[in-house]
């Protein structure tokens, strides 16, 4: 999730575009860049890391010109690096964009613009637009049909903003997939991910829809769908204010985080799933996939939501594709000497990427001869670097502390690299077909498990004020329990604890009253049955039941005190939706608290120290 703005008007561009960045600066900040259109000529600036540094870089300069673009990144595609930065422009510097999204089919569009001759100074997915465009051009002359046409081309999502010696008067905008406003000023417009960016100059805007594109100039815009087709748009007042911009209209990030996750698990698998051959691609593992897919044993090591992450991940790698799995803390990997042979692959699941016991825990592991992946978030960032190879799950910037998005995008990563693994072993090509159609729709399912939002509020309030929770699971929703405890320890501040269903017997059991509620998830899977008597055991000692169930589940109705129904999936699939009631559940307990839900006392988003 990057941010950009555009600006063309009667003012100067630059500190326009500037503070319009630092607005967006919380969709990504690994680098920032603005381009400038002056007298027939485009400026351009970008470094590596925040707008200030950018700024600094520029200094005094004389930044002249009053149509020009600008650009904060959340790398994606490319390290987040000087050269790596937005703008970018095409073979001549005649057009020069910035974009937000991810362009799935960016391989075969370089490789055949390579073929035409086109040569990229970057590893980014954002320059082959630009190059596309150039294409088209040298063929139809007319720079808007160009544009319209290599848009045309383009698979994936994208949130454009461009300028061009071609037509050095003009702002060009395109949206598909990622937000984009266009914001009408007095005799000045602008263009910008999010209204945040543009309300200090205007609060009259136009939300472009998906294929839908803008061309601007100092006169005015028109407004068309890539098809060429012009289109009439509304001009809306932005009423929300700053804060409420930056969170979507949401109340926290985390909240707003938990409702990003259709879009995050869609993001996850971008590009990486072929439903005809029922196979899934990770591109970031070229460099070791002998190794992945030869490993005899393999080793995850994690922290806190990562490690339950990496739990799931145990489960499908074994159940699928028949190779031992272990998954360990990485504060206790580092340190017990752990044993390692040069066919074993660990995997290090992080999502900021500079957890600081899971750096060392791959650091070990590598010194030990085995071969290290990583499944991180953050583009760049160290854990990413120092793994021989690995696996971006593409969640944006995670801002609440209390992670959500990143889990179920790291179980939907675990889940392409269990079934591109099992491909090559004994999963069938049916078999894999009915898994990559069943993944492809999981988004929706996702998005119909936040509809309980209402149901969980309800259930929030009656047990907001209690002091312990008990999380039960079996199977693929064990792990789920933990992280269902660990969301509500960690904003709540309730005590919350995650167990094995059947363990409860072994102890925990001694815990139930009418005073301790008991959350099971509870979904119709190979233990269901078992589930339920575990529930009866909890009932029998007047213990209260929240169970996660499956839509349609009367049975449990009448047994329990409270239900949330969830859409059933394949198992392994299943902790991708399970979580979802309980990421909800833990948010409003503590909204109902009055704690600091997106920055809870005593934790960091990254403890990058021991
Ligand atoms: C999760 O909600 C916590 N914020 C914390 O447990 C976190 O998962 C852990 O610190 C690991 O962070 P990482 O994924 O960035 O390595």
């Amino acid at each position: 999730m990057c941010g950009i703005v555009g600006y063309i008007g009667k003012r100067d561009a630059y500190p326009i575009l500037i503070n319009g960045l630092k607005r967006l600066e919380y969709r990504g900040y690994d680098s920032a860049g603005v381009a400038l259109s002056n007298n027939g000529q485009i400026i351009i600036e970008k470094q590596v890391g925040k707008i200030s540094v950018l700024e600094q870089s520029i200094g005094d300069k004389p930044m002249r010109g009053l149509v020009g673009i600008a650009h904060t990144r959340w790398a994606t595609h490319g390290e987040p690096n000087q050269i790596n930065a937005h703008p970018h422009t095409d073979s001549e510097g005649n057009i020069v964009l910035v974009h937000n999204g991810i362009i799935e089919n960016y391989s075969t569009l370089r490789q055949m613009l390579q073929d035409k001759g086109h040569t990229f100074n970057t590893e980014t997915d954002t320059e082959i637009i630009a190059h596309l465009i150039e294409e088209f051009y040298k063929h139809t002359q007319n720079f808007e049909d160009a544009f319209r046409s290599a848009l045309l081309e383009i698979d994936g999502t994208y949130g454009l903003a461009l300028i061009t010696k071609h037509e050095p008067g003009k702002l060009f905008a395109a949206r598909m997939g990622s937000p984009l406003v266009l914001g009408v000023g007095d005799e000045e417009y602008f263009v910008a991910s999010d209204a945040s960016a543009i309300i200090a100059h205007t609060r009259d805007v136009i939300y472009l829809e998906d294929g839908e594109i803008a061309i601007i100039d100092e006169h005015g815009y028109v407004t068309k769908t890539i098809e060429n087709e012009v289109i009439e748009k509304k001009v809306e007042r932005v009423t929300f204010d700053l804060e409420r911009i930056e969170k979507a209209g949401y109340d926290h990030f985390m909240l707003k985080e938990i409702y990003e996750q259709p879009r995050t698990v869609a993001d996850c698998m971008r590009g990486r799933l072929q439903p005809e051959e029922g196979v899934t691609r990770l591109g970031g593992l070229s460099p070791i996939l002998h190794n992945v897919l030869r490993a005899r044993k393999i080793l995850i090591t994690a922290c806190g939501t990562s490690y339950h992450a990496g739990l799931i991940g145990e489960y499908m790698l074994e159940e699928y594709c028949r190779v031992p799995v272990e998954v360990e803390y990485a504060s206790e990997f580092r340190y017990r000497d752990p044993i390692i042979e040069d066919d074993n692959l660990v995997i290090a699941i992080s999502q900021s990427g500079e957890t600081a016991d899971t750096l060392a825990a791959l650091r070990e592991a590598k010194r030990k001869g085995a071969t290290v992946m990583g499944i991180v978030n953050v583009v760049g960032s160290s854990i990413a670097r120092e793994t021989h190879g690995g696996t971006y799950i593409h969640a944006g910037p995670e801002i609440g502390v209390a992670s959500t998005k990143a889990f179920t995008s790291q179980v939907t990563a675990l889940a392409l690299l269990t079934i591109m693994i099992a491909r090559t072993k004994t999963m069938s090509a049916e078999a894999g077909r009915r898994i990559v159609q069943e993944m492809m729709i999981l988004p929706e399912k996702v998005e119909q498990a936040l509809k309980s939002d209402e149901i969980v509020k309800e259930i929030a309030y009656q047990f907001k004020d209690k002091t312990n929770f008990l999380y039960l699971g079996r199977g693929y929703n064990y792990p789920v329990a933990l992280e269902g405890a660990l969301k509500l320890k960690e904003i709540s501040y309730i005590h919350a604890e995650g167990y094995p269903a059947a363990e409860m017997k072994h102890g925990p059991i001694a815990l139930i009253d009418e005073d301790m509620p008991v959350v099971v998830i509870a979904t119709k899977d190979s233990t269901y049955e078992k589930i339920i008597s575990n529930i009866q055991e909890v009932k029998a000692r007047k213990g209260r039941v929240i169970a996660v169930v499956s839509e349609g589940d009367e049975k449990l109705k009448d047994m329990v005190d409270y239900t949330i129904p969830i859409p059933n999936t394949f198992n392994f699939l299943q902790p991708v939706i399970s979580i979802i009631p309980l990421q909800l559940l833990a948010y409003h307990i503590a909204v109902m608290r009055g704690c600091n839900v997106d920055q809870p006392r005593n934790l960091a988003k990254s403890v990058t120290v021991e």
